[in-house]
């Protein structure tokens, strides 16, 4: 694998990782997301998303918070915030004291996609959308910034981080452009998945 592609699947572990587990048959039924991603291709392979942050630093961050995060998906409850994105908002010095740094978080977005015309207006449309969403979702984020850890070693992470990331990918995902999302069968079904399931 290229450094691109291993950071593109470090990524999911924080990112969209939650359906694959679902899938082990916790829930059933009616609800749709509930069995998973219907396929295991890579959405990497699908939609080759730009890197929105530094791919060296996500790759030191996945070293430092990987383990804890592979267990933390698999814990219920109010969701725990992903360490990975929080130390990668850090390094890049957008984090402060609960909250990103808005401004400069759409600048740095909007420069990793400065050679990417495709992309622009989707990342800029996407970082406001986040923000809002974010925004809905404060009281649960909040709550799972006092979260006490649960086991040896866990590092309490303030949600913010992962959430607005998380929905960057999964917008970038889901509103793919056309001449770069890779059409097959696997790709329109998981394209499919991620446009009404969240995939975390
Ligand atoms: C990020 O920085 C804050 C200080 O602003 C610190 O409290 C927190 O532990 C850091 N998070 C990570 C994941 O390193």
């Amino acid at each position: 694998m290229g450094q691109r592609q291993r950071v593109v699947v470090q990524l999911a572990l924080c990112f969209l990782t939650f359906g694959a587990l679902l899938q082990a048959g916790v829930l059933a039924g009616d609800n749709p997301c509930a069995a998973g991603p219907p396929v295991d291709t890579n959405p990497a392979e699908c939609c080759p998303t730009p890197m929105l942050v530094d791919g060296t630093i996500m790759m030191d961050c996945y070293k430092k918070y990987g383990e804890q995060t592979k267990k933390q998906l698999q814990m219920d409850g109010i969701p725990r915030g992903c360490c990975i994105a929080e130390c990668a908002m850090n390094a890049t010095n957008m984090y402060a004291d609960g909250m990103l740094k808005r401004d400069d978080l759409s600048k740095m977005f909007m420069d990793a996609v400065k050679d990417k015309p495709e992309w622009m207006s989707l990342v800029r449309d996407a970082t406001n959308a986040c923000f809002e969403l974010a925004e809905k979702k404060m009281d649960e984020i909040e709550a799972g910034a006092k979260l006490e850890p649960s086991f040896e070693g866990e590092k309490i992470c303030h949600p913010i981080s992962g959430t607005i990331l998380r929905c960057m990918g999964m917008m970038m995902f889901a509103q793919c452009p056309a001449s770069v999302f890779n059409v097959n069968e696997n790709c329109n079904k998981l394209r499919e998945y991620g446009s009404i399931c969240p995939m975390i």
